[in-house]
This record gives structure tokens, C-alpha cells and sequence, in this order.
């Protein structure tokens, strides 16, 4: 069974293959409208089961719209409207929705409810965010990188602000594509040191840092997202210790010359980041929310063996 909870259950080969069928893919339906399906559909008549316990925009609509251009259905299931919600379990659910889907997606909160989901089903089961990790959205980052005509291997990545799921998903891709991350993240919001570990094993450079300019010293790519993720407080201490690492152009200046702004949205402007540099030259955030499409597309095919 193709479980994708971490970019580590397909590995590095599998990813590569998915980011490879994602450029085809993409350029081969190229202006198409978007609703029309890829020449081959190959998951028509397969059902994606997505269960919603936070909100979602992009994640939402671009796993519905990504089955569909495979040729299949979507079946949105927002927790709070469902048995879930009234307490039946993962299991149960599991279960179920084995029966009437061919994968099932879910974005939720403790990522041990996604492996008890994968656990329980007899159906792929696709992590879309849980608060350790936020693997689709890494996929699609790496497609975004690799269009912009940079080489995965060496690459010197600055994450800046806070030490989320995003940013372990991204360490997760920095060990397994051989790429360094430099972190400038407060005292007490570091990332998960499994993932920093696990990272670190393969032999990539993984820098905890503490100061934003020293943090996108030589760095290719810019990354941040927001200072307070889904289910956390708006806790005003968390917010000060953050804003030394708020991406402004004069940051961006210490960067390379050619280096890209990512940001996996929603953004929270005049926040982690300002307008001047999400709406500047270097930014790549609408590119990397249209990949989101057509990385999941390759999720979706690796997850039911098509690839
Ligand atoms: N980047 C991302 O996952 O966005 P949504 O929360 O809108 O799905
Ligand atoms: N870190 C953010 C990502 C949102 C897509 C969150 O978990 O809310």
C-alpha cells in the first residue's frame, strides 16, 4: 500500500519520478481548459476521498481539481459535517470510506489520526498537512525550484521565521535531493529534530540560526510561511520573537542575485512578509499554488501504482 504521510514513503527516486510527470503532464495540457481532462485519464472512474479537519483553500481545490483532470471524482468531506465530527473513530472511518474511494486525503492536526487513518485503510492514504508535516506542498515547492532552472543537489535554501510543518517537510526534501537548509528561526521555535536528524544523516548541512541577514547569506531560494499555523495561538510573544525574521527587501538583497521567494500562502502581509517582496520579481508564490495541481496529480498516480 502507497501511503504518503512523509515524503520518506516514496523516498527520493519516486519523488523525482513524480516531479519528472508533473513538467510533462503540465506541458502537455498546456492552455487546455482547466476542467479537461489529461488525453490519457489515468484514473478515470477512481474516486479521491479528501476529509477536511482545518481549513484549506489551495489544498482543497487543487487535490479537486487534480482528480479530475486524471479523469476521476473528488469527494470532499469536511470533518465537522460528518460522523468525525460527533466522535466515530479513525478507524471506523477508515474503513468506510475504503469502500467508496480509491484514496483518501486528509488534512487534520496530530499526524498520529493520519497513520491510524493509513493504518485502517485499505486505500492510499495521502497526507494533506497535519502539524508536523506538509508533504504535497513540498513537492510542488520542488517543482517550482526545478522550473526556475535550479539543480536540486547543492542548493542553499533560507528558511525564515517559523520552525513549522513546512519547514520539516522541506528538511525532509533537503536529505533526500542532497540540498542544505539555513534556518533563522527564534530560541524555542526550532523544527522537528527527528526530521533535522534524519536530514542530517544523509549528509546535507542543516543550520539552526539566529539571525535573519546571516541566514540568507548565499542562499538560491527564500522560503517563509506563517508566523502562528492553524490550531495555535495568536500568542503576542510568539509574534515579537518572530518579527526580526519578517522577509523584507533588504533581506532579500543578502540573498543571491537570482534567488526566488517562496511562500506555500495563505500569507499574512506586512507579517512574516512583505508586499514588495510577494508581489516583487523574485517571487514565485502563484507558480508554486498553480503546482500544486500538478504535483498531486503525480502524488495521486505514485499513491495507485500508476507511476
Ligand atoms: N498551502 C496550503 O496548503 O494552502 P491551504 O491551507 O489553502 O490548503
Ligand atoms: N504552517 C501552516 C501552513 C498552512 C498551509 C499551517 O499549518 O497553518
Amino acid at each position: 500500500m502507497r501511503h504518503f504521510l512523509n515524503l520518506a514513503d516514496a523516498g527520493g527516486d519516486a519523488v523525482a519520478a513524480m516531479i519528472a510527470d508533473a513538467i510533462d503532464r503540465k506541458a502537455a495540457r498546456a492552455g487546455w481548459p482547466k476542467a479537461r481532462p489529461d488525453a490519457d485519464k489515468p484514473l478515470a472512474d477512481h474516486v479521491l476521498a479528501m476529509v477536511f479537519e482545518k481549513n484549506s483553500t489551495r489544498t482543497r481545490a487543487s487535490f479537486d481539481i487534480a482528480i479530475r483532470q486524471l479523469g476521476g471524482v473528488p469527494m470532499i468531506l469536511d470533518a465537522g459535517t460528518t460522523q468525525l465530527g460527533r466522535g466515530e473513530t479513525i478507524a471506523d472511518t477508515a474503513r468506510v470510506l475504503s469502500r467508496y474511494a480509491d484514496a483518501i486525503m486528509i488534512r487534520t492536526d496530530d499526524h498520529a489520526k493520519a497513520e491510524e487513518l493509513a493504518e485502517y485503510a485499505s486505500v492510499p492514504v495521502i497526507n494533506g498537512l497535519t502539524d508536523l508535516s506538509h508533504p504535497c506542498q513540498i513537492v510542488a515547492d520542488l517543482l517550482t525550484i526545478v522550473e526556475s532552472g535550479k539543480a536540486l543537489p547543492g542548493l542553499e535554501l533560507a528558511w525564515l521565521g517559523d520552525g513549522n510543518n513546512v519547514l520539516a517537510s522541506l528538511i525532509e526534501a533537503a536529505g533526500l535531493f542532497g540540498f542544505h537548509v539555513r534556518a533563522g528561526v527564534p530560541q524555542g521555535y526550532e523544527p522537528d529534530a527527528n526530521f533535522v536528524e534524519a536530514a542530517r544523516a544523509k549528509g546535507v548541512r542543516i543550520d539552526i540560526m539566529r539571525d535573519a541577514r546571516e541566514a540568507v547569506v548565499g542562499a538560491d531560494l527564500v522560503v517563509t510561511d506563517t508566523w502562528v499555523s492553524m490550531g495555535q495561538d495568536h500568542a503576542h510573544n510568539k509574534v515579537a520573537a518572530m518579527a526580526p525574521f519578517q522577509v523584507d527587501e533588504r533581506l532579500m538583497t543578502g540573498a543571491k542575485g537570482d534567488a526566488i521567494f517562496l511562500h506555500c500562502l495563505p500569507a499574512h502581509r506586512g507579517e512574516e512578509v512583505v508586499d514588495a517582496v510577494i508581489d516583487g520579481g523574485q517571487s514565485r508564490v502563484w507558480d508554486e499554488a498553480e503546482n500544486r495541481v500538478h504535483a498531486q496529480k503525480s502524488i495521486l498516480l505514485w499513491a495507485l501504482g500508476k507511476l
